[in-house]
């Protein structure tokens, strides 16, 4: 089969080298050309754990290309899947000017069977919308919804080994040709949904809301737990051993974060006003979850002053910083998330181990790391920040911010010399490996904040650091 990804994103790329592998032919198209000529050359643009050595052998036999242009070789596509962005709009609706792009850009080259699948998550009806859009142009490609579902940092496995494939169409051909594309997949007994348009579009949508309640659900159970003296993690496994509630997604933590969590749940709030109804859970869990980096600000604040989380709070404003317009926003954000103005960091060093979004990615997109370090410098902190992967993407993203009392160690030791605290932030495996020993000779203050409960409490008991972690009394 002939097939051509539009946009090599992070889905479009992953997609892409795999369906090639399953032993398509696969083109993968993006007009961004200095993507594309590092592409050709065997350089990918993130860091996925495998895809390289699938990309290389899959370049050099030829069943794979890339290409930067839309041209006649298009027509050869049985089958052209759409895998653009669909960011947040100011509104968080999801903005669908890629789409359009895209669908405008390959009608005039694809062979009039083709078929078009969106791939990319889109709100529901947003299928309907292009075919009435390709009819009003005297168009009639078939389009089907084929969402995706695969988690950065896992990708490749997932891709090989997903829970469902998830097909949305009112086409029987379609649904053929998307059965013959998954074949060597459907015949492992992978089970393949088949729905309509609107369900498959929507079905995308409520996973990961539905994934991300589990997660807001947890953290906040994590806050009762610290409260109460109760343990989270014994509690989530008594929670999740029963099969109706499962065992996964219920990590309690900083707040999710990642390009698709955040960015979904606004949409389908938008999405649920624009249908005029409600859905109360999904706004609860996006206002649970930007509550959480405040609220793991306070955790801190509170640990390294020795005083009770649940000390009454005081949400004055703060006058002798919020001189400048940048401060006065940031005040009100603070302020809207009750956090106290007596709370600062000034002549602290905190040590952030993790930066990325979650472990296993480069990716820092609405990472709770980051939006911490950032409260925590609006509060005067310095930081000393390490991450195995998202160096790079956090400097380029904090310096446009002008955040400069943040440097940027070369290893995790190092980032935590002369610190007042350790801060853990994203779950790496590497840091439960760490000379915790050697390092705490080398603090000013042996303190250690774990927001993804990783490390040995009784370990790092034992050797004389104060260890915190989340949801325990
Ligand atoms: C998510 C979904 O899991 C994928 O199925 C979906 O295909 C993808 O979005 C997408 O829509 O493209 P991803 O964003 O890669 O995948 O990340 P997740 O592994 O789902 O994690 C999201 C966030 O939740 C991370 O910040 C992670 O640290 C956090 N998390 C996850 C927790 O805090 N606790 C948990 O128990 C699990």
């Amino acid at each position: 089969m002939n097939i051509t990804f539009i946009g090599t994103g992070y889905v479009g790329l992953v997609s892409g080298i795999m369906m090639s592998y399953l032993g398509h032919n696969v083109s993968c198209l993006d007009t961004d050309t200095q993507k594309i000529v590092q592409l050709k050359k065997n350089i990918l643009p993130i860091y996925e754990p495998k895809l390289e050595q699938y990309l290389t052998p899959l370049l050099e036999s030829g069943q794979l290309q890339f290409l930067d242009t839309y041209s006649a070789t298009l027509e050869a596509s049985n089958v052209v899947f759409i895998t653009v962005g669909t960011p947040s709009l100011p509104s968080g609706a999801a903005d669908l000017q890629y789409i359009f792009a895209a669908i405008d850009n390959l009608s005039s080259w694809i062979n009039k069977e083709c078929l078009i699948v969106i791939k990319s998550t889109v709100p529901p009806t947003t299928c309907n919308q292009i075919i009435t859009y390709l009819h009003a142009k005297n168009l009639h490609f078939p389009v089907a919804s084929n969402p995706e579902f695969l988690r950065e940092g896992s990708a490749v496995d997932d891709f090989l080994n997903p829970d469902r494939i998830l097909i949305g169409t009112n086409s029987k051909i379609a649904e053929d040709l998307l059965r013959e594309i998954y074949l060597p997949l459907i015949t492992k007994e992978i089970r393949m949904v088949c729905t309509d348009l609107v369900t498959a579009e929507l079905a995308k949508y409520s996973s990961n809301s539905f994934l991300a309640t589990k997660i807001a659900f947890t953290n906040e159970m994590a806050n009762l737990c610290e409260q109460t003296g109760a343990n989270i993690k014994d509690l989530t496994l008594a929670m999740g051993l029963d099969k109706r509630i499962g065992e996964e997604f219920l990590n309690a933590g900083p707040g999710f974060g990642g390009s698709c969590f955040p960015k979904d749940l606004l949409a389908l709030a938008q999405v649920a006003k624009t249908f005029y109804t409600e859905c109360q859970i999904i706004d609860a869990v996006i206002s649970s979850n930007n509550q959480r980096p405040y609220d793991m600000v306070k955790k801190i604040y509170y640990i390294l002053n020795n005083c009770s989380i649940s000390e009454p709070i005081d949400i004055s404003p703060l006058s002798q910083l919020a001189s400048t317009l940048y401060l006065e926003q940031q005040q009100a954000e603070a302020n809207k998330y009750n956090l106290p103005s007596e709370i600062n960091f000034s002549n602290k060093t905190i040590a952030v181990l993790g930066l990325t979004f979650k472990a296993g990615t480069d990716d820092i997109r609405n990472s709770a790391a980051i939006k911490i370090i950032q409260i925590l410098l609006d509060r005067e902190a310095i930081i000393q920040a390490f991450d195995p992967m998202g160096m790079l993407h956090t400097k380029k993203y904090l310096e446009a911010l002008n955040y400069n009392n943040i440097f940027y160690a070369t290893t995790a030791l190092s980032a935590c010399q002369n610190s007042d605290l350790i801060l853990i932030t994203t779950e790496w495996a590497e840091f439960k490996a760490l000379p915790w020993e050697t390092i705490k000779s080398q603090t000013k203050n042996p303190i250690i904040i774990d927001l993804r409960n990783i490390l040995d409490a009784d370990q790092l008991n034992s050797i004389g650091y104060k260890y915190h972690c989340i949801g325990q009394g």
